[in-house]
């Protein structure tokens, strides 16, 4: 059990099983992008920081990071509010560049659909999504994601950079929430 248990219902995916799968992930990363150059991850801060960080020890094509904060929940709320912010954006020009968009989670897809267009705007040579987490089920944007670590069920989940009310981020693991 989690050490927070009061707050959860258990361990939704361990920590072997999410580092066994971004290992795959990096691989497939590496075998698409090989002999590339321009390659720049996009971490979606601030749910992303964890997957990027184990993700990019797995990629050996030449890369660059760059973070966007963006938030589409307030601190309290489990759902969407249906609008996103731009918190903080990139520091540098993107135009001709490959982007690789770090995600934590997608759920209703509003969050990506919105930053894809955004970035999309400002010409870069190709746009993909990276996310750990899909949750099928709660899509409203038509959104493709081009690597997907795990599709999970309607379920609340936080650890391994995703908050419940802001905290438990550091947790190794994807617990669901009570
Ligand atoms: C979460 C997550 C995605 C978004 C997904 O971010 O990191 O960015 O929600 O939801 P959607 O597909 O319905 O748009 P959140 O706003 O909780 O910010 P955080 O990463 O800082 O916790």
């Amino acid at each position: 059990m989690p050490d927070n248990y009061r707050l959860s219902k258990g361990i939704l995916i361990d920590e072997d099983t999410l580092q066994d799968r971004i290992e795959v992930l990096g691989g497939q990363i590496n075998h698409d992008y090989a002999g590339m150059t321009g390659l720049l991850l996009v971490c979606v801060l601030k749910g992303g920081v964890l997957f990027l960080t184990d993700l990019m020890r797995r990629i050996h094509v030449p890369h660059a990071i760059d973070f966007m904060a963006v938030s589409s929940y307030g601190v309290g709320q489990r759902e969407t509010s249906g609008v996103v912010r731009i918190d903080m954006d990139l520091r540098q020009s993107i135009e001709g560049k490959h982007l690789l968009i770090v995600e934590d989670i997608v759920d209703t897809g509003t969050t990506l659909n919105y930053l894809k267009g955004l970035l999309q705007s400002r010409q870069p040579a190709s746009i993909k999504i990276c996310a750990l987490l899909n949750k099928p089920s709660r899509r409203v944007a038509d959104i493709h994601i081009d690597y997907i670590g795990f599709d999970i069920p309607d379920v609340f989940v936080y650890g391994y950079g995703l908050d419940l009310d802001e905290l438990y981020r550091n947790l190794p693991y994807v617990a669901i929430a009570k």
